[in-house]
């Protein structure tokens, strides 16, 4: 089983941090997670998840809402401004990394190797020790300033997974769309997951027809 990181940054889009959170372990990996200070308001705004700051304390809410409390021994949280965690270093050796949702000012940080605290020196480790990153950003519409950090960081080998769900599954929820960006960032970690449904043309089966994660 694998080790991956999880970063949340202060953009929309706490569902599927959720979703990526609960999944990876249910897969039985092991999941560093780091939230920077404005992640944490939007858990708040969006989830109605009020964390302190505290990782110890906040631990075992994070894993309730990602509906993953007996997963416990898998989860570890470290501060945004804990630059002396494991995670800081490439001697620590993970197998990807995924910062969900990604703030503009995230990617401007990661794009430009300003590591102003463990989330963007997390990716920054990711991406010198060519290790998978994927950032998904939620934005809308999208500066050029934007567009050159994306070009950037791709340059460097991360990959840019828009929140963009597709609707040719047919959603019938929230859940369903939700699904659909957590599957894709997954996949792109390696990661299989029953989110994950590949297209199997017009006649396969919706998200609808199917009994999977709904929130
Ligand atoms: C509810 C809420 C939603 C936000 N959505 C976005 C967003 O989608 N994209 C973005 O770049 N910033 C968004 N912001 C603003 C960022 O949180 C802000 O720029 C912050 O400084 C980013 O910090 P971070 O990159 O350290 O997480 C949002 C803020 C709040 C409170």
């Amino acid at each position: 089983m694998g080790i991956y990181i999880l970063g949340i940054a202060g953009a929309s889009g706490a569902p599927y941090a959720r979703r990526v959170l609960e999944q990876m372990l249910l897969a039985g990996h092991e999941v560093k997670a780091v939230i920077t200070d404005a992640g944490r308001k939007v858990l708040e705004v969006e989830e109605d998840l009020v964390l302190t700051g505290n990782t110890e304390a906040d631990t075992p809410g994070v894993l309730e809402w990602a509906q993953a409390s007996s997963f416990a021994s898998n989860f570890e949280m470290y501060h945004h401004k804990d630059v002396a965690s494991p995670i800081a270093s490439g001697s620590f050796a993970v197998d990807g990394m995924a910062v969900v949702p990604c703030s503009g000012g995230t990617i401007g940080r990661i794009s430009h190797g300003i590591s102003n605290g463990l989330l963007e020196r997390a990716a920054d480790v990711c991406m010198k020790e060519r290790r998978k990153l994927v950032l998904v950003p939620r934005e809308m519409p999208l500066s050029l300033i934007h567009l050159r950090n994306m070009t950037a960081v791709t340059e460097a080998g991360a990959i840019v997974l828009p929140a963009s769900p597709g609707f040719y599954h047919k959603p019938t929820s929230i859940s369903d769309l939700i699904d659909m960006v957590a599957g894709r960032i997954l996949a792109s970690l390696g990661i299989e997951s029953s989110v994950m449904k590949p297209w199997l043309g017009p006649e396969a089966s919706s998200y609808s027809d199917s009994e999977q994660g709904k929130s």
